[in-house]
């Protein structure tokens, strides 16, 4: 049951020092969500309870046992995710003085975590759950910071955050994206709205890529995809290797710079292969070949030449098309293990991923090795979010980027 205080009762219960006197509107939870709570899962989904939460507050509060609340960030809009956990105490009430306070040492904390990063310019200064700032990431690259809101919730605090970012960054220029599931293209640059978009280059490991700001509804580079590049960096040395779904390149420049003999590079778009191109010439790197198809035409295309390679780079998007059917990730691994198995030197690698919070980490393996049948394949180890984008206890959801490696023997 919803307890909805309105705004004129300036009646508090609760503990807050804060400046409104408003009370933190009460709802009830499912059984199993506080369950999860404690378990350190911070997303209330939705079912019969959240769905009654109000429209209008950017906090409720719900209690879970005797004497314990735990305080929501409410995102009654959202198609799944109807509210984040801020924290759990004995408090039923947070005014927004004291949220201010606490998301300010948050984001302070958040960002002294990534100081130690020089060996590159793209990092993430906050990664959301895991730094306890649920639905707000937060990206450094060079001397521009993205603030990406995952939740509506930050709407309504987006002057505070992008206050406490002018304190620490004073000189970077700051763009907030709202990130939506139907990948609607919405940027702003918050530091100067005349400004429509930004192209700028950033150093990675050594290599240079362009950067798009406001163009499309991605930036050209995957940061949380850069600290799980220098784990595997020791792969790539004289190696002939193959980087599917290659977007912007970052992998066949980074395999590039590490001494690879030769890289093949395959993507469905002759925009992003274009835009790998000017990285290239950027860079002023040699020893790529792109291909504009879909990757199961170019595997097939690779085996009836008889090519093979040392390393293969799989990176899919969580379900893609190749043009005529839409097709999962998880379930094209079928066809492509298969081909793998037949284009990969003896002795060779695939690194490949899942990208989604649905499926776990335990599932995606049990596809594989069934997919992998009786081949002489291995799975030899495990690739996962790591640096500054780590991952928390309790919250499969945050695992979302699920890398195997494959050993062909
Ligand atoms: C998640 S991005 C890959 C990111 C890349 N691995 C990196 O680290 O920068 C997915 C890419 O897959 C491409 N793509 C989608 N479907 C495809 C398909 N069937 N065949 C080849 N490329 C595809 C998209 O154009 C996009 O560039």
């Amino acid at each position: 049951m919803n307890k909805k205080t309105s705004a004129s009762s300036g009646k508090s219960k609760g503990k807050s020092t804060g400046r409104s006197r408003i009370r933190t509107p009460r709802v009830e939870l499912h059984p199993a969500s506080i369950k999860y709570l404690y378990k350190g899962h911070p997303w209330i989904t939705k079912d019969r309870f959240s769905m009654k939460f109000p429209q209008g507050s950017p906090f409720v509060t719900a209690k879970l046992e005797e004497g314990k609340f735990a305080i929501l960030l409410n995102d009654p809009t959202h198609d799944s995710v109807l509210a984040r956990l801020w924290r759990i105490g004995e408090g039923s009430h947070l005014g927004p003085k004291d949220f201010y306070f606490e998301l300010r040492q948050r984001m302070q904390d958040s960002f002294e975590a990534r100081r130690g990063i020089t060996d590159r310019e793209n990092y993430y200064l906050a990664f959301g759950e895991t730094d306890f700032l649920p639905g707000l990431f937060i990206i450094r690259l060079k001397d521009r910071i993205l603030v990406q809101f995952y939740s509506n919730f930050w709407n309504h605090f987006e002057k505070d955050i992008l206050k406490i970012i002018k304190d620490f960054y004073p000189n970077d220029k700051v763009w907030v994206q709202k990130r939506n599931l139907k990948r609607k293209k919405e940027f702003y640059c918050a530091s100067n709205k005349s400004i429509q978009e930004d192209e700028f280059t950033v150093n990675e490991f050594g290599v240079d890529y362009i950067i798009r700001l406001n163009q499309f509804y991605d930036i050209g580079l995957y940061t949380d995809m850069a600290a799980i590049r220098n784990r595997v960096k020791d792969d790539f040395e004289d190696k002939s290797v193959l980087n599917l779904y290659s977007y912007t390149g970052a992998y066949t420049l980074f395999a590039l710079k590490q001494g690879a003999k030769d890289v093949t590079s395959v993507d469905l778009s002759q925009k992003y292969l274009d835009w790998l191109e000017e990285n290239l010439e950027l860079n002023k790197m040699e020893g790529n070949t792109s291909l504009c198809m879909p990757t199961i035409k170019a595997l097939e295309k690779f085996k009836e030449e008889g090519r093979k390679f040392d390393l293969i780079i799989c990176d899919p998007p969580s379900a893609s098309s190749d043009g005529k059917k839409v097709s999962k990730a998880i379930d094209a691994y079928k066809d492509m293990i298969p081909l793998f198995d037949m284009i990969l030197n003896k002795g060779g690698k695939a690194h490949i991923f899942l990208n989604t919070h649905s499926i776990t980490r335990k599932k995606f393996e049990t596809k594989v090795k069934e997919y992998i049948g009786k081949r002489k394949i291995s799975i030899t180890g495990a690739l996962r979010l790591t640096g500054d984008c780590p991952s928390l206890k309790g919250f499969i959801e945050g695992d979302y980027l699920k890398g195997l490696t494959l050993l062909k023997k």
